[in-house]
């Protein structure tokens, strides 16, 4: 029965966004096949461990037949079919690193990968590709980014945006030369689950979060999150006064998605064909801006003090708090500084079809997503999902 299904072969299974993926595409009754890297069973285990919070027994999908484990790796030899036909390729692993370091990464699993699974789908007749990139492929192109392949190729920050950019170009090569059907999904900032917070990555958007958590905790503020006892996450008279210069613009936009809505979409896709063959921004289609972040830290690691600065005026002396935020605002500068405005015609129509709609980033789900970070110590500890309170549906943005 289950070789009959619709079969997904999906690589990142085990990655933060890959394995929601695995959940949703089960959810819709596909048979999916994972490639997971050697030793096979260390890769099952660890993916079990995943699924279970996400309500998925990956042992009995494994014996059921509705998920196939094949072990392989990108830029290297890939399994031969062994379980049947192949309806298309989800690509979804992909090597994060933002530079190259001299260990071949990100390029040898983003476009060497990427290579080795058109190879793989040519010799298997799979014509059906879905493939998850980036927003930023854009790199430092301004105005209306839409929803197609850049070109000529944009100027990048990171060796991490040019990867991705070069799978693109890789991809639709092959889609114009094969005539397949080729599908590109590009997130912003993949963040926690819409209405628990939960998440099992602690990067990006975590890390600035966490610093301003240690702001607030060496400057005197040490329980954390909700230690002002008013429970409602909001200023009051015990915050931390840190005096800093924030170098960004308030009215900068920040784009992050919750992985829900990310991987609600993206399998949605693979089950429309009318839907095959476009690229899609997966973005907030009404980003906060930066002020509106700011607030939302504030008020969850109860700090106050900080006020924006035009970047270009911060080069001489420096706190010690400001060295600290500065060195992470580096870090992530090419996104809080750079950003875009992304069109969604491609987007719009895809949760339209699916009557599906983006879970606004209200301050409550915020301080949800910083409360979970914070709890499970920004991932020293093991996340657990659905613990905790789920966010007021009425909450607004503090604006
Ligand atoms: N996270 C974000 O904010 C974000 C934003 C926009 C786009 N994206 C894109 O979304 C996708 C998923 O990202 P993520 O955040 O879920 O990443 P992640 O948590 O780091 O997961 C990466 C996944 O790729 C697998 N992988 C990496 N290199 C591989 C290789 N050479 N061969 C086989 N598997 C390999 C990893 O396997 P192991 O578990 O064995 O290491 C893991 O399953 C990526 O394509 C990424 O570019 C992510």
């Amino acid at each position: 029965m289950t070789a009959q299904q619709p079969t997904t072969f999906l690589t990142g299974a085990t990655g933060f966004l890959g394995h929601f993926i695995l959940r949703d595409l089960l959810a819709d009754g596909r048979r999916v096949v994972v490639l997971l890297r050697p030793p096979l069973d260390d890769s099952v285990a660890r993916l079990g461990g995943m699924m279970t919070p996400l309500g998925v027994d990956l042992v009995s999908e494994l014996g059921l037949g509705r998920v196939v484990a094949v072990e392989g790796e990108l830029g290297r030899e890939l399994p031969a079919s062994s379980w049947g036909r192949t309806d298309e390729i989800l690509s979804c692993a992909a090597s994060l690193q933002l530079f190259s370091n001299g260990n071949g990464e990100p390029f040898a699993s983003n476009v060497q990968g990427i290579a080795g699974l058109l190879a793989w789908a040519g010799a298997h007749g799979v014509e059906r590709f879905h493939a998850v990139s980036t927003a930023y492929v854009c790199g430092m192109n301004s105005g209306l980014i839409m929803e197609r392949l850049h070109e000529p190729q944009p100027r990048f920050q990171t060796d991490y945006e040019r990867s991705k950019w070069e799978a693109e170009a890789l991809l639709s090569g092959w889609a114009a030369r094969t005539g397949a059907a080729l599908t590109i999904y590009r997130p912003s900032f993949v963040v926690g689950e819409s209405e628990t917070g939960y998440t099992t990555q602690f990067g990006g958007f975590y890390q600035l979060a966490r610093l301003v958590s240690m702001l607030a905790r060496q400057n005197g503020h040490g329980a954390g999150p909700g230690a002002n006892g008013n429970g409602n996450g909001y200023a009051d008279a015990s915050d931390t006064y840190v005096p800093l210069r924030i170098p960004l613009d308030p009215d900068g936009r920040h784009n992050v998605v919750p992985v829900d809505f990310v991987s609600r979409a993206i399998a949605l896709a693979v089950g429309q064909p009318a839907m095959h063959g476009r690229v899609y921004h997966l973005t907030d289609p009404n980003p906060p801006d930066n002020d509106f972040w700011k607030q939302c830290f504030e008020r969850v690691f109860h700090l106050h003090g900080g006020y924006f600065v035009d970047p270009k005026t911060v080069n001489g002396a420096r706190s010690e708090a400001e060295a600290m935020l500065w060195e992470q605002i580096d870090v992530l500068v090419p996104r809080l500084r750079h950003t875009p405005h992304f069109d969604q015609s491609h987007a719009r129509a895809l949760l339209a079809a699916g009557g599906m709609v983006f879970p606004e980033l209200t301050a409550a789900r915020v301080h949800r997503l910083l409360t979970f970070a914070a709890e499970c110590g920004w991932g020293k500890r093991r996340p657990v999902r659905g613990g905790g309170a789920r966010v007021s549906a009425v909450a607004g943005r503090p604006k």
